[in-house]
């Protein structure tokens, strides 16, 4: 046996024993398990996290989760007829682990593949329209902008591919006490500067072309994030990433994942909204204090309070998105963190468009676009405009031509008034308007985003939006402080905030 294929099966064993080390820390002889667990908040970060730590921590502790609102939080859907249609976040990227996962281990499926054609439009004419042919799009991508297509695309799959690092480093029970950290793990001091640079700045430092980056990639930020290319260039490139191919979307709707979630992790949902934290101590054995946390909620037979052992706070900690309170830990945390969350308006349209307002003389029924974004013209309402298809495609669903009554998506910073509606639509059968405080108003420089690890064993997942808010950003934020609670649980510092993870674990191999 070669020295290499020795390293190997260590390797392998490790991997092992990483899963016998579950069920050993759950023996009582070990160490005391939690016997109650919070989560506040039943987005996909806070079911996500109950999933997380049932696998940390073992069947015996008991997982409450709070909501306020509806399992899914910014995963919604609108109920059109007899369909559901996605009001808040639509996509998920091919490589994105966790979701995939989860949709695998709950028996889900991706939602049938439909069509889409995207066209931009900058408030006067379509200036850019997919081809149903490949070749031509590339062709006139070539044409107008050389080769700056090819190399943003280059320039995704690099960040893509740092990105992905997480996954390893989770697996095997790593994780970080800080948006920062994570963020250096994934791609060292090259990937933080990108949360300093805007992402106009790191494309322009790249070569890339203004003309490019106006018609193009502002189109693209602002479906996505509702915002400029002034955006942070880490959550830029995840933008980007959002106008790869090969995107998806959960059969029946995204937030069924959070439900699956909380059924698969055996998790209680209290409908509840979740007012005060606190620090509360208690007299243990043998002299030492043990302190724990009361989490205090008013639901629907009023006011009331329950201790844990762990919280992990799964909402944004943000003015008018949840209004919590902490009382009693020494330093103070506050309830609401600097910065603020962006409105984007989803305007959801069952009607026949207009495409007149868009500029263009063709024949409603030869207009098959799909997406309609828009460029950076500050006369313009809306963000973009697009055709939507239910969560689930019937069997022979067919796209309803443009020329008939559809169900139409439109974003805008602020809602639409009656007679911006009655421009972009003929005719109006019925509209549905939902007000998002959706993501983050990026800024650069950023400042350092909020933490972590609020206390001992209060945990905020939320702090990963600063760097990019997405599903996925959700998902391996709960993944980490699952394995952050498990090792302050325990007791342990390995495993966490570790440095060079890539080249030591590459050496393991
Ligand atoms: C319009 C829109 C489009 C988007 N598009 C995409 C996309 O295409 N792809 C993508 O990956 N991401 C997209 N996103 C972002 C994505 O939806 C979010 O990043 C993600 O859903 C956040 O999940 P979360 O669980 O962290 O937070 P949330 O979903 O906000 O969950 C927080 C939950 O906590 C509850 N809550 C708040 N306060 C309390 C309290 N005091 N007590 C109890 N419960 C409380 C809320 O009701 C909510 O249900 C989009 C978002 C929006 C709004
Ligand atoms: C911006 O939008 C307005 C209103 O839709 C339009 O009249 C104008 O031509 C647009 N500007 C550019 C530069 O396209
Ligand atoms: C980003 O900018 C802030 C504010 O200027 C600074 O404090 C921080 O150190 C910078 N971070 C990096 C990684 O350059
Ligand atoms: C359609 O849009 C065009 C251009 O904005 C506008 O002139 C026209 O009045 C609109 N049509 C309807 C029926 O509102």
């Amino acid at each position: 046996m070669s020295l290499r294929t020795l390293s190997i099966n260590a390797f392998l064993l490790l991997g092992l024993c990483q899963v016998g080390r579950r069920g050993l820390a759950s023996a009582p002889e070990l160490t005391q398990q939690p016997k109650k667990i919070a989560i506040v908040g039943a987005g996909i970060g806070g079911t996500a996290a109950a999933y997380f730590l049932r696998q940390e921590f073992g069947p015996g502790v008991q997982i409450n989760v709070y909501e306020a609102g509806t399992v899914g939080g910014r995963l919604a859907t609108e109920s059109i007829r007899e369909y559901e249609y996605e009001s808040g976040g639509s996509i998920i990227h091919p490589l994105n682990l966790h979701m995939k996962h989860f949709v695998d281990k709950l028996g889900l499926s991706p939602r049938a593949d439909v069509p889409s054609k995207m066209a931009i439009f900058d408030g006067n004419e379509l200036t850019f329209e997919e081809s149903d042919w490949y070749i031509v799009n590339v062709l006139r991508m070539l044409w107008r902008y050389g080769f700056n297509f090819l190399r943003m695309h280059l320039w995704v799959e690099s960040v893509l591919d740092k990105f992905m690092r997480i996954y390893q480093y989770q697996q095997f029970g790593y994780c970080f006490t800080s948006v920062e950290r994570l963020l250096h793990a994934m791609g060292g001091d090259d990937f933080l500067s990108l949360l300093n640079l805007t992402l106009e700045e790191t494309m322009l430092a790249g070569g890339f072309s203004q003309a490019f980056i106006n018609d193009i990639v502002t189109p693209i930020a602002r479906v996505n994030y509702g915002q400029s290319v002034r955006i942070g260039s880490f959550v830029g490139a995840v933008s980007l990433a959002g106008a790869d191919s090969g995107l998806w979307a959960v059969d029946g709707g995204n937030k069924k994942v959070c439900s699956g979630l909380l059924y698969h992790s055996k998790a209680d949902v209290i409908p509840a909204r979740v007012t005060a934290i606190s620090v509360k101590t208690r007299p243990a054995k043998r002299g030492a204090v043990t302190s724990f946390y009361e989490v205090n909620y008013v639901g629907e037979s009023g006011p009331a309070h329950s201790l844990y052992d762990i919280v992990i706070v799964a909402t944004p900690l943000h003015q008018d998105l949840s209004d919590i309170s902490f009382s009693g830990f020494s330093p103070p945390i506050r309830s609401h963190f600097s910065g603020r969350y962006h409105q984007t308006v989803a305007t959801l349209v069952l009607g026949q468009l207009n495409i007149s307002y868009l500029g263009t003389g063709q024949k409603p029924s030869d207009f098959t676009f799909t997406d309609v974004l828009t460029t950076d013209n500050k006369s313009l309402a809306i963000n973009s405009i697009s055709s939507l298809d239910p969560t689930h495609i019937p069997p022979r669903y067919k796209q309803p031509p443009t020329s008939q009554t559809k169900v139409w998506k439109v974003f805008s910073p602020e809602p639409l008034t009656e007679s911006q509606l009655s421009e972009m639509f003929v005719s109006r059968e019925q509209v549905w308007e939902r007000r998002w405080l959706a993501y983050p108003v990026y800024r650069t420089p950023q400042r350092q985003a909020p933490p972590f690890i609020l206390h001992d064993r209060l945990f905020y997942l939320n702090a990963i939006e600063w760097a990019a808010s997405a599903m996925e950003m959700s998902a391996i934020a709960a993944r980490n402080a699952a394995l952050l609670a498990h090792r302050r649980w325990h007791s342990q510092t390995d495993r966490v905030d570790q440095e060079d993870l890539h080249t030591r674990l590459r050496g393991e191999l």
